[in-house]
């Protein structure tokens, strides 16, 4: 039998008998009429029963979420509603019966709902009743079969790889795994495919793709889940380009077939350096402008005492300019200034333009640097300049981050667009003040640019790689990277990150030795699938697009995972609590 849904029946089907099957919604008696909204995957139909009907008896036990079948005729409704997709008709009921029963929810099932995010965790089975919530799985859904859709006409296979692996460093924490059969060994659970999607092109498999699980035990945020899931691509005899070009195609494609959105292609791209530079992020929003102003040379000759040794030292003063002088009080801008130092910015000095300049900095400015300013930044009235001074990460960080707030402060996105770019070039290696060494940016499998391949011997500040990120209004929705295929060259990137011969033996020894018989040219990309669906359905909290998430504290409201097991469970597993 093929179950009707509700949202099928329209005004076409008046006159049509027909058996639904579904949970109340809403129950209403009006003077011994009775409405019930009978509630489906595809949403709501209004039910008539009439006293006529003789089913007063069944009628009277039915509560809120009971499940029900009824067979009924569909008639027009008098007073339509034009808010449901069914708003115009009604079912005449003629049997009912109850399937079964419910407690009381604790909370109300609807859009609606003021419940708490953790009484609706808790209770996710009922949550996922709610039409918003079923509409975002719907759209995971279709996403998700574009995309397969997508890459297997592109010659692309599907292979599912290990969730039992071993701990490789770099990246996030592991999650562990205790061998039972091996006393004293773990698994780790996979933070990406990353090294199987390598042997599965030096296994000659050329594209690949999985729409894969990976876990990754890092400090949570509202984009971020301990187990997610990524859309994993590799290719083979590639370049940067052929997999952007690829990666750019399957978005547009995806984007146009699951919203009817067109993306236009190819998309910009932008070098790490330079997002830096104007937007302070290596994923900016380009919803909106404002980019971050070198106004360092202004100063050049200044009287102003922090901001002329800053500069002498080799800092720089940046500047974000807005048209919002009169939204800011002195209050407003102490709490700004707060918002900075957060980034490690010392502190925040600000100019206002109107008529004339005022600010923090105007008393001891020189009259040919407010003229500068007034003429190099292109003020106008009630232009307010924000300016940060100091090391250049500092400065670019912090200004980057309040040039996101200033714009969602003062409602200055465009919610209703996509604007995706490319970030490309990235440095290799970034430093760690707390390891004291160099890091690789990526993972240790990205290849250098061909020119950059000597600065690995003593230089690693200067060496790029031919790694790219697609950036969907400031989100970092997938990156990826051309690998290393030559072995010297792995090897020199080994000892770039300070790893010894041993170490590479005993870490990547599988992995490095595969590398030897013939490995072809080989680049690929992730893409978040959750935070594709976050973008798509238009919500900031990851929670909202997978069904059974995590809280921020990584655990499930529901299942109480993770939780505490029997000392037999421990001994079996040869594991002995501390204290
Ligand atoms: P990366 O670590 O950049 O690359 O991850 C790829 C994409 O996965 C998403 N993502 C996450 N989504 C939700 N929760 C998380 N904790 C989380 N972490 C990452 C992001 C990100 O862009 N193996 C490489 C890819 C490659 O080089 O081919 C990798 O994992 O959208």
């Amino acid at each position: 039998m093929k179950k009707i849904m509700n949202t099928d029946l329209s005004i076409k089907n008046v006159g049509e008998e027909v058996e639904l099957y579904g949970w109340v919604s809403k129950k209403r008696n009006l003077g011994g009429l009775v409405f019930i909204d009978l509630r489906d995957r595809s949403g709501i139909i209004q039910l008539v029963i009439r006293p006529e009907d003789n089913l007063n008896d069944i009628v009277n036990n039915i509560r809120n979420e009971y499940v029900i079948r009824v067979i009924g005729v569909i008639s027009e409704r008098e007073n339509k509603n034009s808010n449901i997709a069914t708003g115009e008709i009604e079912v005449l009921v003629n049997e009912l019966e109850i399937l079964n029963e419910s407690l009381e929810v604790p909370f109300e099932i609807s859009d609606e709902t003021t419940a708490l995010e953790d009484t609706r965790l808790k209770y996710r089975y009922l949550d996922l009743r709610r039409n918003s919530l079923q509409h975002k799985l719907i759209v995971r859904h279709k996403l998700t079969m574009a995309i397969r859709n997508f890459l297997s006409k592109e010659n692309f296979l599907e292979v599912e790889t290990p969730i039992l692996c071993k701990s490789t460093p770099e990246g996030a924490r592991d999650y562990l795994v205790p061998s039972r059969v091996n006393a004293g060994k773990f698994y780790a659970l996979p933070q990406s495919p990353q090294i199987f999607k390598q042997l599965l092109m030096v296994g000659g498999f050329e594209r690949y793709f999985q729409i894969a699980k990976c876990f990754r035990d890092e400090d949570l945020r509202a984009d971020r889940q301990p187990e997610f899931t990524q859309v994993d691509i590799e290719m083979s005899f590639v370049n940067e380009n052929d997999v952007m070009t690829m990666a750019e195609n399957m978005i547009a494609a995806v984007f146009k077939e699951v919203k009817g959105i067109d993306i236009e292609v190819p998309l910009m791209r932008m070098p790490y350096d330079e997002a830096m530079d104007k937007y302070g992020s290596d994923k900016p929003d380009l919803r909106f402008e404002m980019p971050i102003q070198d106004i360092t040379s202004i100063f050049k000759n200044t009287e102003i005492s922090f901001i002329k040794s800053i500069i002498d030292e080799g800092g720089i003063v940046n500047a974000l300019v807005v048209n919002a002088a009169s939204n800011y009080s002195r209050k407003e801008l102490d709490k700004l200034t707060d918002f900075v130092k957060t980034y490690k910015a010392s502190g925040l000095a600000y100019l206002k333009f109107e008529s004339e300049l005022t600010g923090s900095l105007v008393k001891n400015m020189s009259d040919a640097e407010k003229n500068d300013i007034i003429n190099i930044l292109g003020l106008k009235e009630n232009d307010l300049v924000l300016i940060v001074s100091g090391k250049r990460n500092i400065v670019k960080v912090s200004l980057g981050a309040l040039r996101c707030k200033l714009a969602n402060d003062l409602n200055l996105i465009d919610k209703s667009i996509y604007k995706l770019l490319w970030i490309t070039d990235f440095p290799a290696f970034e430093y760690s003040e707390e390891e004291g060494r160099y890091m690789a940016c990526h993972h240790p499998f990205t290849s250098p640019k061909d020119e950059d391949i000597k600065y690995l011997e003593g230089n690693l500040g200067k060496c790029y790689s031919k790694a790219y990120d697609m950036v969907i209004n400031g989100y970092e929705a997938g990156g990826g990277s051309i690998r290393i295929h030559n072995q010297e060259v792995q090897n020199k990137m080994f000892k770039a990150l300070g790893l010894s011969d041993e170490d590479v033996k005993e870490k990547f020894g599988f992995f490095v030795d595969a590398l030897k018989y013939g490995t072809p040219p080989h680049g690929g990309l992730a893409f978040g699938l959750d935070r594709l669906t976050m973008l798509l359905v238009g919500t900031e909290n990851i929670r909202d697009v997978i069904a059974f998430p995590k809280t921020a504290s990584a655990s499930c409201l529901m299942s109480e995972a993770p939780n505490l097991v029997t000392d037999n469970q421990l001994k079996e597993l040869h594991i002995e609590l501390r204290k």
